[in-house]
Order: structure tokens, then C-alpha cells, then sequence
């Protein structure tokens, strides 16, 4: 049987994950945050030296780049040649360093390798950036979430202010600002709205109203 994927695509802050983990629970799917799977490269580039932004170097430390992802207690972790990294993926300085390195191609065709390998042999709910346009594009429901750049700012940092990291709103927005940019701006694999995706502002949405409103696109895909 096929398995089922759901794909939820969209910029930093439009609460991508707070909806991937409500409809993996309410659906009993696995969620995979492939996000984290580039900010855990990142982690892996920076700590073997090397600036994620030099795509000779990195490509030249791909080979060495053992990442596997496991559940405790339902929470996705990753491990980079054994060790568990996913405590420092979300440090503010590595936002940065996984948009630089994602953007280089043999990065994304490795993670990309593992992402489609999970989804063929799990039922699974994917969000990121390319997933309804290249890394799934057959996937049976494609959601393409946004909201005001300003809106998505200000939850960031009440984000980051929750896990004992705070900076201020401006320095947050404008770095938003740019890692949009360099995502929906590189050559291969942009982020972009997949063609078939279902456009939904979150702006003016509280949590529950997304979850509903994707509820039930999920019921009229399996209609
Ligand atoms: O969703 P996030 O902030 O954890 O993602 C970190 C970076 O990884 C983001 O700036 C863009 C990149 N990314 C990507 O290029 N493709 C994905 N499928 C997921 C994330």
C-alpha cells in the first residue's frame, strides 16, 4: 500500500511545525522536520570547521556525513555519526548556517535521499521548504503556509524568548527577512508554492483554525 504523505511547505514563523505536530497527532502519522535535518548539516559543517557557506569545502566533508533520525517519546532526534545533536539545532546562530548550507545541491540531494527513503516507508507528515515541488511531488496533500513577514517575526521571537535564547524583535525580522530571501532565491530547489499546493494565510488564524481548515482539505484528498 501506498504510504501516506502529507507535505506543508512555507517560511520560517508560519507555523509550520506547531500544525505538522497537531496533524501527525490527530492523524497518527510521523512527523519529519526536515528543517532540522539541515540545521543538524550545518552543526556538522561548523563543527568540523568549515563555513557552511563554502560549497567546495562542504561538499568535500559530505562523504563523512552520517545523519540518522529516531523518535523518543514521539519527539524526532538526530544523530550525526552517533551522537544525538538535536539540543543545539535550534540556537539562534544556526538558523543561518542551515539556510547557507542548504542551499548547495549535494547537500540537498543527500538529505533529500533520506527524506523520500522515510516518506516511501512511512506514513508521514513533511515540512519544510521544497517538499511539494521536488522533494515529494506526488505527495496526496500539499500545504503552502505563510503569513506576514511582521506576524511571523513577532512569534520567533516569543520563540526563542520560551527557550531562554531572546533577541530583540528588529535584529529577529530583519534576519527573517534575508534567510527568506536567500530560500525562495537560490538556484536549486527554491522555496516556492508547488503548483497543486493549497495556499493558507495564518495571520489572522489562531492554531485550532489551521488544524481545522487542514482537516479538512486531508478529508476531501481521501474523498
Ligand atoms: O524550517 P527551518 O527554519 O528549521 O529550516 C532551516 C533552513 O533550512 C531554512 O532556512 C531553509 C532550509 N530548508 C530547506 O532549504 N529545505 C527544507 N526542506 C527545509 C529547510
Amino acid at each position: 500500500m501506498r504510504s501516506v504523505n502529507i507535505a506543508i511547505d512555507g517560511p520560517s514563523g508560519a507555523g509550520k511545525s506547531t500544525l505538522a505536530r497537531a496533524v501527525a497527532e490527530k492523524y497518527g502519522l510521523i512527523y519529519l522536520d526536515t528543517g532540522a535535518m539541515y540545521r543538524a548539516a550545518a552543526y556538522f559543517a561548523l563543527e568540523n570547521g568549515v563555513d557552511p557557506e563554502d560549497e567546495k569545502a562542504v561538499k568535500a566533508l559530505l562523504p563523512g556525513l552520517d545523519m540518522r533520525i529516531a523518535y523518543k517519546d514521539g519527539v524526532q532526534q538526530i544523530y550525526i555519526s552517533g551522537e544525538n545533536v538535536t539540543p543545539y539545532l535550534r540556537l539562534p546562530h544556526m538558523s543561518k548556517a542551515a539556510s547557507d548550507i542548504s542551499a548547495h545541491p549535494a547537500v540537498r540531494l543527500k538529505l533529500v535521499e533520506i527524506q523520500r527513503e522515510f516518506a516511501a516507508t512511512h506514513n508521514v507528515v513533511l515540512d519544510g521548504r521544497d517538499i511539494g515541488t521536488f522533494v515529494l511531488p506526488d505527495a496526496s496533500c500539499k500545504i503552502y503556509l505563510t503569513a506576514d513577514p511582521e506576524v511571523r517575526a513577532r512569534r520567533r521571537t516569543d520563540e526563542l524568548i520560551e527557550r531562554g535564547t531572546p533577541e530583540p524583535y528588529e535584529k529577529v525580522l530583519e534576519d527573517m527577512k534575508r534567510r527568506d530571501h536567500n530560500d525562495s532565491h537560490r538556484a536549486f530547489a527554491p522555496a516556492v508554492q508547488a503548483k497543486d499546493a493549497v495556499l493558507i494565510d495564518t495571520t489572522h488564524m489562531t492554531v485550532p483554525e489551521v488544524v481545522a481548515r487542514v482537516g479538512e482539505l486531508i478529508k476531501e484528498r481521501e474523498a
